[in-house]
């Protein structure tokens, strides 16, 4: 717990809305200071207006020529396949058969489950990820080793135990039941912990009976506040067995809509083979698609076309979805949506990808009075980014003409190399220089 009032001079980014619907969306400092207590956020805004709110014992640490921006939030990814990240297979059904479910089966073993997520949440903090959706396996205790390590870490992290009762290995097989009770008991456990939340994880819908979705649904109703994750519509083969599963629906995202399965909080991966009408009812209900442009392109499962979002006024934010996700950068998946927008025909700006990455995401999740926007009062979760990062990024970098030019950089040409640090609760938790956690 730090007490001790710090105070961060650096060029600040935050925002004030969306991008791409205000023009006054984006605060930018060049010359800015954020002050931190407590794990809180008490100020921010330009040196020259707050210097003379310093006191003496006030330590002022100087990182000018480097970027303050939020920490950032994944909203979709899995951390058991963080061991068979870049595996091949041709598409997403064979990839979970020969990868996917023999690596989540070791994650019975709590002592594996517990390396495994203090692995997974160094990537992440190296990454500048602060806030993440994480799929645990079917295995209770693997839920419960990610939350006790984000715990001892004092990052706020959203997880769950997922859930599959049908068309999958004996071995990661739960029931209706069994499933109901294990994510009632680790609600119970979790959910609103420190800064721990809790998300209903049905894997998808064909691995899930309509008793278990229905089960489900029961617990989404209880538990207003939880969040609920799955995926959607990801891939055409995938589309297609879920018609034969569930006859009689008007589309895939109905097979959730009439379990109770779409509201605020509810986050949905992929929505890639979306109609109009599918985009309308998630933007009517508030849920969110989660894109994840380096595992569709991985996969060969689609291109997102975020115009159309846009149009129907879906809410959309970014996510890595690792093991499929071919990367734990949050720039590097801003890269890739960027390209996968030109494929579409749209232009996706930088500016508006750091959004989407961060109080985007938060305002998404129903979060944005707590985490995303560097605002006083809110948890001091933030990232410093180093445009110096390589002597390709110090050479664009130095020659970018606008803020859109210099985000733009980070964005293509940004990785973990970028991350100079990462603070999550005021506290820093991962130094690129010390290649290690902490001061
Ligand atoms: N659909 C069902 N399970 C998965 C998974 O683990 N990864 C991805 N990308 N899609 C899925
Ligand atoms: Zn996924």
């Amino acid at each position: 717990r730090i007490t001790q009032r710090i105070a961060y001079r650096a060029k600040l980014l935050s925002f004030r809305g969306d991008p791409a619907h205000a023009d006054d969306a984006v605060d930018f400092e060049d010359d800015g200071l954020l002050i931190v207590e407590d794990g809180r956020v008490v100020a921010r805004g330009a040196y020259g207006s707050l210097a003379a709110q310093l006191t003496p014992a006030t330590e002022v640490r100087d990182l000018r020529g480097k970027m303050i921006v939020p920490g950032f939030i994944d909203t979709h990814l899995h951390y058991p396949q963080t061991d068979m990240i870049a595996s091949p297979a041709p598409g997403l059904l064979p990839w979970l058969e020969s990868y996917t479910f023999p690596t989540e089966r070791r994650f019975a073993e709590l002592a594996h489950a517990e390396e495994t997520a203090n692995f997974f949440l160094d990537q992440l903090l190296s990454c500048g990820t602060t806030t993440a959706l994480v799929y645990c396996t079917v295995h209770k205790q693997s839920a419960d080793a990610l939350f006790a390590a984000s715990e001892a870490r004092n990052l706020r992290m959203i997880a769950g135990k997922v859930l599959m009762d049908r068309n999958c290995p004996d071995y990661l097989r739960d029931t209706a039941q069994s499933g109901y009770d294990d994510s009632a008991e680790l609600i119970a456990r979790w959910h609103g912990r420190g800064r721990q939340l809790y998300a209903l994880t049905p894997r998808f819908a064909p691995t899930s009976t309509p008793e278990q979705l229905e089960a489900c649904g029961a617990l989404a109703r209880e538990h207003a506040d939880v969040f609920i994750q799955t995926h959607v519509a990801e891939n055409v083969d995938e589309v297609k067995w879920v018609a034969e599963l569930f006859p009689g629906h008007r589309s895939y995202l109905d097979v959730y809509d009439r379990r109770g399965l779409l509201r605020r909080r509810a986050i949905y991966g992929h929505c890639i083979h979306f109609d109009e009408n599918d985009r309308l009812r998630m933007a009517e209900a508030g849920a969110v698609a989660s894109h994840c442009p380096t595992s569709n392109l991985f996969l060969g499962s689609g291109l997102f076309d975020m115009a159309k979002a846009d149009a129907s006024s879906m809410p959309v934010a970014l996510g890595t979805d690792v093991g499929g996700g071919t990367s734990f950068s949050m720039l590097q998946t801003m890269n890739e949506a960027h390209k996968v927008a030109r494929m579409t025909g749209h232009h996706l700006t930088a500016t508006r990808m750091f959004w989407l990455a961060t109080a985007g995401a938060a305002q998404a999740l129903d979060l944005g009075a707590t985490i995303g926007t560097l605002a006083p009062r809110t948890e001091a979760d933030f990232v410093v980014l180093d445009p110096e990062a390589t002597p390709l990024m110090a050479r664009r970098t130095a020659r970018a003409e606008s803020l859109e030019e210099w985000l733009f950089a980070f964005a293509l040409l940004g990785d973990d190399r970028a991350v100079y640090e990462t603070y999550a609760a005021g506290s820093c938790v991962h130094r690129r220089d010390e290649n290690s956690e902490g001061q």
